[in-house]
């Protein structure tokens, strides 16, 4: 029988005999399954794992330190690289959601690659692709959900890295991994956290990116988001975001006529992704979030929720 407890004994001790003295490079994301990747890592080979945290500036509010510093405090070897304005740079004028993730695909080989040539002598490229990463991966030599949405979890970096590939979760599923991580004692929240694509905000921002964009809807997210935990609710859903739309609509203010911006929000149940329902909110969650978001956000005078299921909808809108 699979056991948590066993699977991080056997790991470590695979982990060791593989890569002796050799040097680890791995991407932390923020996410569960880095981070486990991450751990396991930290516990055979320590201070020859090397991580490097990318901030691509399309993250949540807040996440990038808050996240940095709960990495430090786990005793990884960890180093922020906040390349928000390379990011921002590269998604100029860009609005189809495929050139987006390109952009963003590509501007982080570059800032990764940049990074893992400075440190010396390193020969394994880690990474925390679990089992339905590899099952996408392997349709996407012909499947249809890969020609949907091309993810780049999977594979991606240039050809002359030259690295070895290490993937300590490849086998398991993701409550699989957060057992993992529950077992090595990592702290409930980060293993709780509800799944964020790799694009981040870029692809909750209906259209191109700019910065005044992504500050409008990091804060909206961060009231849903905070909103959903002081309910207790978001231990109940499998993802939620905000999405900002292209749209203004017509509001009023006082005496004065507004035309601003309007938000979806967004929060499924699922498993795995690949199908997702709408969340059945309570009413009285939704509207206090709606008047939190229009009376702290400035810039947004409507708020309304997604209520469709994947499919047809699929869970980002880009
Ligand atoms: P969709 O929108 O295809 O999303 O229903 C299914 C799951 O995948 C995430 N997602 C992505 N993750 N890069 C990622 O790393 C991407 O480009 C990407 N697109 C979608 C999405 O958040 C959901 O969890």
């Amino acid at each position: 029988d699979w056991t948590p407890n066993a699977f991080v004994q056997e790991t470590v001790e695979d982990l060791q005999a593989k890569l002796g003295d050799d040097k680890v490079v791995l991407g932390l994301s923020g996410g569960v399954d880095s981070s486990v990747a991450a751990m396991l890592l930290h516990k055979a080979i320590g201070k020859n794992l090397y991580c490097i945290f990318v901030n691509n500036g399309l993250l949540r509010k807040n996440e990038f330190s808050d996240v940095l510093e709960q990495y430090k405090g786990m005793g990884l070897n960890v180093k922020g690289v906040d390349a928000s304005a390379h990011f921002l740079d590269a998604l100029a004028g860009l609005s189809d959601p495929e050139k987006k993730r390109k952009a963003i695909g590509n501007a982080f080989i570059e800032v990764f690659d940049q990074e893992a040539h400075l440190i010396e002598d390193v020969k394994w490229l880690a990474q925390g692709t679990i089992y339905p990463d590899v099952i996408e991966s392997v349709s996407a030599t012909g499947g249809p959900s890969a020609t949907i949405k091309s993810h780049h979890n999977v594979g991606g970096l240039p050809d002359y890295m030259k690295l070895k590939i290490v993937e300590p979760l490849r086998a398991l599923f993701k409550d699989e991994v957060r057992r993992v991580g529950t077992s090595m004692g990592m702290d409930k929240d980060l293993l709780g956290r509800h799944p964020f694509p790799g694009p981040g905000l870029a692809i909750r921002i209906l259209g191109d990116i700019t910065a005044e964009k992504v500050r409008i809807l990091q804060e909206v997210d961060a009231v849903f988001i905070n909103g959903l935990r002081d309910a207790g609710l978001y231990d109940k859903v499998w993802q939620a975001g905000a999405i900002l739309l292209p749209v203004n609509s017509v509001g009023v203010m006082g005496d004065e006529r507004t035309y601003e911006k309007c938000v979806a929000l967004r929060a499924v149940e699922s498993t795995d992704g690949m199908t997702a329902d709408w969340v059945n909110l309570p009413y009285e969650f939704l509207q206090k979030t709606s008047n939190d978001i229009i009376n702290k956000v400035k810039g947004v005078n409507r708020v309304v929720y997604d209520i469709s299921s994947k499919p047809p909808a699929t869970i980002e809108w880009e």
